[in-house]
């Protein structure tokens, strides 16, 4: 097939499935993947592969092993969770708090992918960060991120239990967490391309929406300096219970996100 070909049969196959501006967008992920296929049928097999994977729901993130976040291109794969846009979010909120040349050791909980911190310190050339996940697949994605963009000096990743780990004290100066705040009950009304293709591990918490934040208000309590901040992106129902577990002793501060949801709390020791 030539490329004029298997545009037409792209179109023709997505129609039904997907709006004109997914097709679009969809397309030009195809377009840029199968011009770099220089002998035809070889494209010709490969497109159909990838055609199957988007029809059977794939996210064309993970048919294609990338994502775009922020200013970056991270890689992705079945075992860390695609990167958000609310999380660019989060990445800007944190760089516009935080101007100047500043040595700031920071660590990101629940790395996945890596997007968070790797954004950081491509932004902030003074940075230096931990990244903690429980999964090793994550971690090894995590790793390749790092490499891709020469930050292997200013990170250093481990696999850790952050809900049973005893940690040795530390002295960070800026904590982030994208933490797991879905509660498997909500499981049955949320997008079956999620449900299917995502890591649980990234998504739902075992028991309780706020496991992961009361560990975070403990750990942020006695690792940190004075000044220290905390970051965390929320589920938007549990935004104000999140507010009301750091309020006890931090000052915690609501920001929306795009859509006008409660998304970010940043919390900070006065
Ligand atoms: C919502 S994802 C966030 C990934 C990435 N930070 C992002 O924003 O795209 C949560 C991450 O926490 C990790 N995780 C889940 N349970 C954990 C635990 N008990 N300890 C450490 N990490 C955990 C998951 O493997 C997943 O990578």
């Amino acid at each position: 097939m030539t490329l004029q070909e298997i545009k037409k049969d792209f179109k023709e196959s997505c129609e039904n499935l997907f709006n004109q501006t997914e097709i679009n967008q969809f397309w030009k992920w195809f377009e840029e993947n199968l011009v770099k296929i220089a002998d035809e049928n070889n494209r010709s097999n490969q497109y159909k592969v990838w055609i199957d994977d988007l029809l059977n729901g794939k996210p064309i993130q993970y048919i294609f092993g990338y994502a775009f976040f922020h200013r970056y291109q991270y890689f992705t794969d079945s075992q860390t969770l695609i990167p958000r846009p609310e999380t660019e979010e989060l990445c800007e909120l944190i760089l516009n708090s935080n101007k100047g040349t500043h040595q700031i050791k920071g660590i990101d909980i629940g790395t996945g992918s890596g997007c968070i911190p790797l954004t950081l310190l491509n932004e902030r050339k003074e940075w230096k960060f931990d990244a903690w996940d429980i999964s090793a697949g994550a971690l090894e994605v995590a790793k390749k991120n790092a490499e891709k963009y020469d930050l292997t000096q200013r990170i250093h990743f481990s696999q850790v239990n952050f809900l049973t780990n005893d940690f040795q004290e530390n002295d960070y100066d800026i904590i982030v967490s994208n933490p797991p705040y879905i509660s498997k009950s909500e499981l049955v009304n949320m997008d079956k391309r999620v449900v299917s293709f995502e890591p649980h591990l990234a998504l739902f918490v075992n028991h309780d929406v706020m496991e992961f934040y009361n560990a975070l208000y403990d750990f942020f309590e006695s690792n940190t300096n004075k000044n220290a901040q905390l970051w965390m992106e929320t589920h938007q129902d549990y935004c104000e219970d999140v507010i009301a577990i750091f309020s006890r002793k931090f000052e915690a501060k609501k920001i929306e996100d795009f859509s006008q949801n409660p998304r970010f709390v940043c919390v900070t020791k006065v």
